[in-house]
């Protein structure tokens, strides 16, 4: 944004550039392009790495040291013995999985002594990104600029599908092929993925998730937000799922780790796999999503937390159960809460009309572009007015939030597979036989479900359900629920968990044990999530034709926009691809009058304490170490202790663990967060403000050094003093 501003007012960013540093860079970079379009001011930012030193696909490179960690997430390789560095909220679920009430390692942290005492993770993988080709040339040479979108779709998913099966070499590769400026641009990726990754230490959550909801998304943060995994092989060095033969992988490049800490402007850049933005969205686009689909996402979230966290309260051992989900959930209901908030208050809505304002004076002055571009804001316009006036994402986040926060409905809907067995009206030693695999998917549906929070969560989503979507576009069910019950969702859920085969594991696999057609067609919760289905495809089919046009309309936007800022170099918008950003350390001005340091200290880690808000528990032996000021060679010139640190760089969800990297290639740190001032940070980079909270890399080490003695760990590692 802050170069498009730039076409605008050249002449006054020119003298504010003469007194000020240069401010945040906004973008997150394809590897392949770095040479091209941004070397040249890494350089001048501090990089003394030659672009083929950080990515090459002819030599081990920096990039080789990055890895998608479980798709979610990033981690980085630390050691010649595929360990593995990512947060400790990426670890988390794995974490809970190994954690009981006897063995909390959530609650006290665990850390693997030797290589023998780490913890396999069953569906853990991470890959390693072998290259990224350029396929736009092939992809677009399949379309033509008049056919329809379907024809255009169709044509395309089969080129796609054609490179792809090319690139897998039989299997040898796992290939994605992806779509880049809204359909303007095709990348296509190739992944080695390993499928044996180990749990090898984890803090405890007053370290690890130290400050816990309420200090999520904001600075000043205290947080060693970080875990350790490392990665198995084959012992030829091959890709393998678990298997106690494995061995740690011999990676193609690791990264050293910097002691020597950091101060104000120093260079950093950040490589990882950000999920999602949405940085070209339209002001109509922006008023979607404040008016219906956060306030639609937060309602429902805010309502199964309540739930979640009733029950979780109660009992340690569906504390432990819940745990992760509860974190995600809360993460997201906090983030988009923050969203809104930050839409509004930077009026995100007119610096995204500026834009429009100053795209459609351009293509007034031309007939060309009137020809080409003429309709396209027109168009976006209307169609995201249709969307709002059908109220339709309202009741599609409602659903969809439903089954997402309520395991009874999601059961009832994976179980689907049953249905269709019981109608192929197989004898009984066959329909046995067919049935037979349900009971290991019970054994797993159920696995970390708790029957109390279960039907307080079912009543409070149908209840929201109820309360906020307008009569004529509810599901049937709710007639039936009001007739009967007179709306007292609570009844109606126990009525539903005494009745249903999806209610519980043991209903459900006495089922199995007694098969019945008309048993199942006639269950009570099959009911309601067939007719909370049906009714949002219903709903849905009152715009179902505006998705391909509000596609060929933000591609278009895209096009136009670049073609109109020829010299700008653009980055494209985060789909779950590797990319790079660089900055500085930095802090930032939050509010009037009010300045942010950048950097945290154990101070204030200690300053925060509160031993009866679980949220700020101090570990006893984290005091000690404080108290002795015990830092080793990890503490500051004046014997502080850093924690975490702020940085410029261009981040979002899936960067997580990413590594904060120096000039040099040395890690400074891990990202973990955004800041709670920027929150709409998505939608629109706000240069001022905006940041990246880093927990330190000296913390990390000081943590798994002096705190757990697991010098085992960092005798692996490659430190730089
Ligand atoms: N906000 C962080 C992110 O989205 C996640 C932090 C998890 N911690 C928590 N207290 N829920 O990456």
């Amino acid at each position: 944004m802050k170069k498009v501003l730039s076409i605008l007012c050249t002449a006054v960013l020119a003298c504010i550039s003469t007194i000020q540093p240069v401010k945040a860079d906004e973008g997150m970079w394809l590897p392949i392009f770095v040479q091209r379009l941004n070397y040249v001011d890494m350089q001048k930012a501090g990089l003394k790495l030659t672009a083929e030193e950080i990515y090459s696909i002819n030599h081990s490179s920096l990039k080789d040291a990055i890895v998608n960690f479980g798709g979610f997430c990033t981690g980085e390789i630390v050691s010649d013995q595929g360990l593995i560095f990512t947060n400790h909220h990426c670890g988390y679920s794995a974490i809970q999985e190994h954690s009981s009430v006897d063995h909390d390692y959530l609650t006290d942290g665990f850390w693997a002594m030797n290589q023998s005492e780490e913890l396999p993770n069953e569906g853990l993988y991470v890959s390693f990104l072998q290259r990224m080709d350029d396929v736009t040339k092939d992809i677009l040479g399949v379309t033509t600029p008049d056919m329809d979108e379907k024809a255009r779709g169709d044509a395309i998913r089969k080129k796609s599908e054609e490179l792809r099966k090319a690139a897998e070499e039989n299997g040898k590769y796992r290939v994605e092929l992806k779509s880049f400026f809204n359909g303007n641009e095709y990348y296509m990726f190739v992944y080695v993925d390993y499928k044996d990754v180990r749990l090898v230490g984890a803090p405890p959550s007053s370290i690890g998730k130290f400050g816990g909801d309420t200090d999520n998304w904001m600075w000043p943060r205290h947080t060693g937000d970080f875990s350790v995994f490392r990665v198995y092989c084959a012992p030829d060095g091959s890709p393998a799922t678990y298997s106690k033969d494995n061995v740690p992988l011999k990676p193609k490049h690791f990264l050293p780790i910097s002691i020597k800490g950091l101060k104000k402007d120093d260079y950093a850049m950040i490589w990882g796999y950000p999920g999602t933005t949405d940085r070209y969205r339209t002001s109509a686009g922006v008023q979607l999503t404040l008016n219906q689909d956060n306030p639609a996402i937060t309602t429902v979230l805010g309502k199964i937390l309540e739930a979640e966290k009733k029950g979780m309260d109660t009992d340690p051992a569906v504390r432990i159960q819940y745990a992760s989900k509860y974190a995600s959930l809360a993460n997201f209901w906090k983030n988009k809460l923050g969203e809104t908030r930050d839409l509004k208050r930077l009026d995100v809505f007119s610096k995204k009309k500026a834009l429009e304002d100053q795209f459609e004076a351009w293509v007034a002055k031309d007939p060309s572009r009137k020809e080409k571009y003429g309709d396209v804001i027109p168009t976006i316009n209307e169609l995201y007015g249709k969307i709002i006036a059908a109220n339709s994402n309202k009741v599609a986040w409602y659903t969809q939030l439903s089954f997402y926060g309520s395991q009874t409905l999601s059961a009832a809907q994976s179980f689907g597979g049953v249905e269709t067995v019981l109608k192929k009206g197989l004898k009984s030693d066959e329909l046995k036989k067919e049935l037979e695999k349900y009971y290991g998917i019970a054994d797993e549906t159920y696995k970390e479900y708790n029957v109390p929070i279960e039907k307080d969560v079912l009543a409070a989503v149908l209840k929201a359900y109820y309360e906020n979507i307008p009569q004529d576009q509810q599901a049937d069910i709710f007639k039936n629920i009001e007739k009967k019950y007179k709306g007292n969702f609570n009844d109606y859920v126990a009525d539903i968990f005494k009745n249903s085969i999806f209610a519980t594991k043991e209903n459900f696999t006495k089922f199995l044990d007694k098969p019945s057609l008309k048993k199942y067609e006639n269950d009570p919760l099959r009911a309601v999530s067939k007719s909370l289905i049906d009714n949002a495809s219903r709903v849905n089919s009152a715009v179902s034709d505006i998705s391909p046009k509000l596609g060929k309309a933000r591609r278009l936007f895209v096009a136009g926009i670049r073609e109109m800022q020829p010299d700008k170099s653009f980055y494209p918008d985060a789909n779950s691809t590797m990319r790079m950003t660089y900055g500085k350390v930095l802090g930032y001005e939050p509010a009037d009058a009010v300045t942010y340091d950048y950097v945290t200290y154990l101070d204030g880690v200690m300053a925060k304490e509160n031993p009866s808000d679980e949220e700020f528990v101090v570990p006893a032996k984290l005091k000690q170490l404080y108290q002795a000021k015990d830092y080793g060679r990890y503490g500051t010139k004046d014997g502080r202790m850093v924690v975490c640190f702020l940085t410029d760089n261009d981040i979002t969800g899936g960067n997580s663990g990413s590594p904060v990297i120096d000039g040099s290639g040395n890690l400074i740190g891990l990202a973990f967060d955004g800041n709670w001032e920027a929150m709409s940070g998505n939608i629109l980079f706000e240069p001022e403000l905006q940041r990246t909270i880093n927990v330190d890399a000296r913390y990390v080490l000081f943590i798994i050094d002096k705190y757990a003695g697991a010098s085992n760990i960092i005798k692996e590692l490659k430190i730089v003093e």
